[in-house]
């Protein structure tokens, strides 16, 4: 074991965790290890959307994280027998080799390689897969880049014992998801985070997420989150092509302005149990989202007519019950259904009844607030 002094500049995040000396002494060769974590994905309240340098956001962001939707991953490891400068990785996604997801992954790794030298020195190999088909239409990076995130901070862990401290352990995992897709960093805590620096919260940071469990009224952390299946088709533009628009956007900065001060709303509605403040962010965040693509340019539209069909019935349903379900969407197509869980049963009787006519095969995803990752 080696341990080594953590180089951290607060003022140069992007460099915060480089550190040239986590190599390997060529005398002290580790045993093969086997590191195994199971991320879920996280729904983002307060939406992120805007971001420059790398991966530096343009505002806070707040997210619930889920516990259903979620990503295992596998990392093997063992000292390569021919030192060389590349990263060693077999990859196999669902048990069978993915091309796309492996370039992608083998790029990050390599880009990695100042924060961790010692992934040069290594045969990887990573077996992956998703709780979730792929077919949901659901964006998988926020759960494969923390899942993948956490198995690097194990494996350094594993090989030098530079991050025994839980806090930092986190806070490193985050920094390192947040490289892989913005989103992903706030995957790593349960129950809720916040990513992004903001005087709301303190400790926040551009460059990793912070826990935000502490401030959810306890009847938040029994939130469910059933996602509507409206289509399963992968998104005709991706979410870095949309990041990327709102540089051009003419809303771009009260858009920004409008998220740090919903924000703040948004704190006191979770702190003080108020579904009713919560339910009304939750659906303007949404719409607001799908509004700059609307107004973006080129412009482009990601709702399908069943989106705002459903939109339509929760509002509806809402009104004649006084139940307090709410919507959200992502950068996509399906419906985030949100309510408490006291009301389940009558929930799902009418999403069984009145909503699955207008999803794919009827199909939605049980999904609810959760612990956060866990290492397997
Ligand atoms: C609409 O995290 O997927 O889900 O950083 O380019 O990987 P990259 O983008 P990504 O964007 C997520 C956008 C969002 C809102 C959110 O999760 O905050």
């Amino acid at each position: 074991m080696l341990f080594i002094t953590q180089i951290r500049n607060p003022d140069h995040t992007d460099t915060m965790y480089e550190n040239p000396r986590l190599i390997l002494d060529s005398d002290e060769a580790p045993e093969p290890g086997r590191i195994v974590w199971r991320s879920p994905s996280n729904l983002a309240i307060i939406k992120y959307w805007g971001k420059y340098g790398a991966q530096m956001p343009r505002n806070p962001s707040l997210s619930l994280t889920l516990s259903a939707s979620c990503t295992d991953m596998a990392l093997e490891y063992s000292l390569k027998e021919v030192p060389d400068s590349r990263i060693g990785l077999g990859f196999l996604f669902h048990g069978e080799e993915n091309a796309a997801f492996q370039a992608k992954i083998q790029a990050f790794l390599e880009s990695l390689v100042p924060v961790f030298p010692f992934l040069t020195q290594l045969q990887m190999s990573i077996q992956t897969g998703n709780s979730f088909p792929h077919s949901a239409g659901i964006a998988s990076s926020a759960s494969s880049m923390s899942a993948l995130a956490l198995c690097l901070c194990s494996l350094e862990d594993a090989l030098f014992g530079t991050l025994q401290e839980p806090a930092e352990f986190d806070r490193k995992s985050s920094f390192i998801a947040r490289l892989g897709s913005g989103s992903a960093c706030r995957s790593i805590f349960p129950h809720a985070a916040v990513w992004g620096a903001s005087a709301a919260v303190p400790d926040s940071s551009d460059a990793y997420a912070v826990p935000a469990e502490h401030l959810l009224h306890p009847g938040f952390k029994d939130l469910h989150d059933d996602i509507l299946i409206v289509s399963s088709q992968e998104k005709s533009v991706s979410s870095r092509a949309g990041h990327a628009l709102m540089e051009g956007n003419p809303y771009a900065e009260a858009r920004y302005a409008q998220a740090k001060s919903r924000l703040s709303t948004l704190i006191d509605a979770l702190g003080a149990g108020d579904w009713e403040a919560f339910g009304k962010i939750a659906e303007d965040e949404a719409l607001t989202l799908h509004a700059l693509m609307m107004c973006s340019n080129p412009s482009y539209m990601l709702l399908e007519p069943n989106t705002i069909a459903l939109i339509q019935k929760i509002r509806a349903y809402r009104a004649e019950t006084k139940h307090p379900v709410y919507f959200s969407l992502d950068a996509g197509p399906n419906i985030h259904l949100l309510y408490p869980g006291e009301i389940i049963a009558e929930v799902r009787g009418w999403i069984e009844e009145e909503l699955t006519p207008l999803l794919v095969d009827n199909w939605f995803i049980q999904d609810w607030v959760g612990e956060g990752p866990e290492e397997l």
